[in-house]
């Protein structure tokens, strides 16, 4: 006889009570005991987020000295490529592995082809070139999709109202080599063309960068949550129609292994889910079926939603935010490309 044995039960309820006690039901296992105080959480913690996971996403514009603030994303800025240095060093100084770049391009340098993108001064190369020089010690993830510098916002050349594949897939590759040359250690894809990776792959070989890496955004999702990033590089207001004939459908996760699949046998040295925490499910089924380094890209939506609830007094931002960076570790990421990441890696 114990303290435990027998269910203790409020008079009024006598009549219904269980039969059994507690112990009898559990087998005397009991999950609370291990969760009883800090210490014994703190011993038992399955996944742990470090400032080692983080990548940070960086907006770059033209200019000098400016820093132009997101309207759609509390505490995020576009900033000028000096500024976007300085920023680098703030990363590096935090211990944040790396950065990865999104330019706003002017207006007036985006065309039909998106053919800004083979510039190797353009914004993009100029600030891997300038990071490169100044905060040599961070990785600089550079996105090669073509929807920054399109007219129309795709991600593709839009040809009678088709986003065509192939030729889309030759100038990736090219604007690739590009970026490489500036200085990118990391090329991500972002652009769900088929055969990109393995493009991107061959021309970065044949141009002498064995050593540059891809990152292919494998399975990148039709999604609702890119909303306000729009807002930030400027093509929101340019986009006509929407991107499902070439982003997975939001329905579909066999599909996304298949996709990750073939982007790791055209050469991918590493995969991103996007966006990340309303698809945690396929983070962890392609981290279980190919055991490769793994990331989730907490977009934009899910950053601003997280912030606008907090700014209402709706929830506890600071919590929210390191509960759904902790998902992330739980769900299989090696890392997250997250707009938070400046801010976790200061509270870590
Ligand atoms: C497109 C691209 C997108 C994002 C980054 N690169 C999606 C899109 O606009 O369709 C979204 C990132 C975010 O929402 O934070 N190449």
């Amino acid at each position: 006889m114990n303290k435990f044995s027998r269910t203790p039960v409020a008079a009024p309820f006598a009549a219904v009570a269980p039969e059994r006690s507690v112990d009898e039901i559990t087998g005397s296992r009991r999950l609370r005991r291990m969760r009883k105080a800090d210490w014994s959480r703190r011993l038992v913690q399955e996944s742990r987020l470090s400032v080692d996971d983080l990548i940070w996403p960086l907006f770059l514009i033209e200019g000098k000295n400016r820093a132009e603030p997101v309207e759609a994303m509390p505490g995020v800025a576009r900033y000028t490529v000096d500024l976007a240095v300085k920023q680098a060093e703030r990363a590096a100084k935090l211990g944040i592995p790396a950065i990865a770049t999104f330019p706003n391009i002017e207006q007036a340098r985006r065309d039909e082809t998106g053919s800004h993108s083979l510039d190797a001064d353009n914004l993009i190369n100029r600030a891997t070139r300038a990071i490169k020089q100044a905060v040599p010690e961070i990785g600089i993830i550079t996105d090669v999709a073509l929807d920054p510098f399109t007219s129309h916002g795709h991600d593709g050349i839009l040809r009678d109202g088709e986003i065509v594949n192939d030729e889309t897939v030759a100038q990736i590759a090219a604007a690739a080599v590009e970026q490489a040359a500036a200085g990118a250690d990391i090329i991500a894809p972002s652009d769900m063309m088929d055969g990109r990776v393995g493009a991107i792959r061959d021309a970065l070989d044949r141009n002498g960068f064995q050593n540059v890496a891809i990152m292919s955004y494998a399975t990148k999702f039709a999604s609702a949550f890119y909303g306000p990033y729009r807002e930030a590089i400027g093509t929101g207001g340019l986009l006509k129609g929407d991107k499902k004939t070439y982003y997975i459908d939001p329905a579909n996760s066999d599909e996304a292994v298949r996709e990750a699949e073939q982007d790791l046998s055209e050469g991918a040295d590493m995969l991103i889910v996007k966006p990340g925490l309303p698809y945690l499910d396929i983070v962890r089924r392609l981290k279980d079926a190919f055991g490769v380094p793994t990331f989730a890209y907490q977009v934009s939506g899910e950053y601003s939603m997280i912030k606008a609830a907090a700014a209402n007094g709706w929830i506890d931002g600071e919590r929210a935010m390191m509960e759904s960076l902790l998902a992330f570790k739980r769900a299989g990421c090696d890392g997250i490309l997250t707009y938070f990441a400046p801010e976790v890696a200061e509270r870590l």
